[in-house]
């Protein structure tokens, strides 16, 4: 009698494990395939430390489901296998719930049209650690957090081992506040290219509770700003993408990330500039890109003071006039410098002040610089050779060259060396141009005004004298006109006018009167 009942359970658990393992949904379909392993490519390989990896390679096969159950090659026992599944390009429009496995479980199905995830994903697969849904049509209502549950367990469900989530190319606009609240080893997160243009307090809370977050891609997302919230509890974030965003200001928040952030994408951002304090408290940080800002016109002063950095992207920004090459010298591990494609004409002139014999980046090997406007000046070769020009020019692809002065215009820096442009004599008519011409112009001006001016005065002097003189001498030779004075029709008298007449003109009318007399038979 015990013996039956204890077969009996044996049996009953056998039922349960096999139907653990097979499909638990069985009212949607899953893809039939007799012989897996002749369908998809199955591979194995072991490692030296004895692991078997197993690989299962769906991809495109036509198939509309998953499979229900893993290939009998792979054994019956997963424990310490890792299995990498792909489905990818397939035309899987729901992601069942996969079949059970101990095995640690990496699994692809990027371009698969899906729409729908079916929760609880991972219920009997609690070791996966990736999964690539990229490039799928998923939206906002097919993320429920119920989708990440682990096994249950007495009271409470397990978490899940996943660490890798990639969701780039969906549909996305927000997250569930507790989507990630089964996932607390999850480190790499990828949001791109979707539609989270504002993160609102739902999504800033979800993306803020991973606090074990290594590296965050929410790039090409329409993204304005970063809440402020979102990065207070994110101390293990290294690596930060919000390149092809909205932002007109490099958010304030990523300032929070001051020790733990290595790498900072900000590429293809409308920003107009990049303020003093924008990078402040980055001392971690050892790889910036700044590069495509097509807004971009100034990078302020102490900026780009960011002692730890080692790869400085500031390429393609075609507004870009300055740049503040003295801030780089502080940062004495740089490797590679592309500031090529942007509009500089010159490196900042205080360079030659704090350079030293020994250059101030030793370990620099590649330092791009072709396609500005450089003006070819002894100051700007100092520079370059103290940054270790020629040897770290990268010439490549594109070959700098001068653009002024004109004598020089044209030329590929890498042929020539600072010695000859300080010791070169710039022909008299060139060096107009070395001039600042604004200010030249001015001066040049201001002295013409000036004797200008001063002609002219010197003149009206000179007139107003000789107006002065002729009148004292018409004056002396009493051919003084008395100046006409207006009487009232009323009071005035004709005949007492015509007395009061000054005697010396009408006698000199009277002489004209006699000469014209005497005169005319002349005539
Ligand atoms: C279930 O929970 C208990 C106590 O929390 C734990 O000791 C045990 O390992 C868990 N079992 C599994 C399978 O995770
Ligand atoms: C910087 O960003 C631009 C634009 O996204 C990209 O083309 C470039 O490769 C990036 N540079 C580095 C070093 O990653
Ligand atoms: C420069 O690199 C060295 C070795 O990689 C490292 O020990 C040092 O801390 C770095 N300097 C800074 C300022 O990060
Ligand atoms: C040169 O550097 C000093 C401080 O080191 C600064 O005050 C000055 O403005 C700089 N001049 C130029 C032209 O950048
Ligand atoms: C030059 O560099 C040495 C160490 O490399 C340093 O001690 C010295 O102060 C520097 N001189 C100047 C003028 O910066
Ligand atoms: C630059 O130097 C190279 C090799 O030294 C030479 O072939 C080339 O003609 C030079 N270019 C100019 C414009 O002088």
């Amino acid at each position: 009698m015990k013996y039956k009942f204890l077969l009996l359970m044996i049996n009953m658990s056998a039922a349960l494990l096999l139907h653990l393992v097979a499909a638990q949904h069985e009212d949607i379909p899953y893809q039939h395939v007799t012989n897996i392993c002749e369908t998809c490519t199955c591979l194995s390989a072991q490692d030296s430390n004895h692991r078997l990896h197993q690989t299962l390679n769906c991809a495109m096969k036509n198939f509309q489901h998953i499979l229900a159950r893993w290939p009998s090659e792979f054994g019956t026992d997963h424990r310490g296998m890792e299995i990498v599944a792909s489905y990818s390009g397939n035309n899987i429009r729901l992601l069942q719930q996969l079949p059970a496995t101990r095995a640690v479980l990496t699994l692809s199905c990027r371009h698969c049209g899906m729409q729908q995830l079916q929760a609880p994903l991972f219920m009997d697969v609690p070791n996966v650690e990736g999964l690539y849904l990229s490039w799928n049509e998923i939206g906002d209502d097919a993320l429920k957090p119920e989708l990440f549950r682990g096994p249950f367990n007495t009271t409470k469900y397990e978490p899940i081992a996943l660490k890798d989530l990639e969701l780039s190319h969906n549909r996305i606009s927000r997250l569930d506040r507790k989507l990630f609240e089964h996932t607390p080893q999850l480190r790499k997160l990828a949001l791109a290219h979707n539609r989270l243009s504002v993160l609102d307090a739902a999504t800033t809370a979800a993306l803020a509770s991973i606090t074990s977050l290594q590296r965050l891609d929410l790039s090409h997302n329409g993204l304005l700003t970063l809440p402020a919230e979102l990065f207070s509890h994110l101390g293990n974030l290294q690596f930060l993408d919000v390149s092809g965003n909205e932002f007109a200001l490099v958010p304030a928040s990523i300032q929070q990330l001051g020790k733990s952030l290595l790498q900072l994408n900000l590429a293809g951002n409308p920003l107009p500039k990049i303020g003093a304090e924008s990078f402040r408290n980055l001392v971690a940080l050892r790889r910036l890109n700044i590069s495509e800002l097509p807004m971009l016109r100034s990078i302020e002063q102490g900026a780009l003071q960011l002692p730890a950095l080692e790869q400085l992207d500031c390429a393609r920004n075609p507004k870009l006039e300055r740049l503040e090459f003295n801030n780089l010298l502080h940062s004495r591990n740089l490797t590679q410098l592309d500031i090529s494609q942007n509009a500089l004409s010159s490196l900042s002139p205080n360079v030659s002040e704090d350079a030293n014999s020994t250059s101030s980046w030793p370990r620099l090997k590649k330092f791009a610089i072709a396609g500005n406007r450089w003006y070819c000046s002894c100051d700007l070769f100092k520079a370059l050779e103290h940054a270790g020009a020629p040897q770290v020019l990268q010439s490549l692809d594109a070959v700098a060259r001068c653009e002024t002065p004109y004598l020089l215009a044209g030329m590929p820096l890498t042929n020539l060396t600072s010695e000859q442009i300080c010791n070169m004599v710039i022909p008299k008519k060139y060096r107009a141009v070395e001039d600042d011409p604004p200010r030249f112009l001015r001066r040049r001006y201001i002295i013409l005004t000036v004797i200008i001016a001063s002609i002219v005065v010197v003149a009206g002097l000179i007139i107003g004298f000789v107006v002065v003189c002729v009148r004292r001498r018409l004056k002396g030779n009493d051919f003084g006109v008395q100046p006409i004075r207006y009487t009232s029709v009323r009071g005035s008298n004709l005949s007492a006018f015509s007395q009061l007449q000054p005697v010396s003109v009408t006698s000199k009318f009277n002489n004209a009167a006699a000469a014209a007399k005497t005169g005319a038979p002349n005539a």
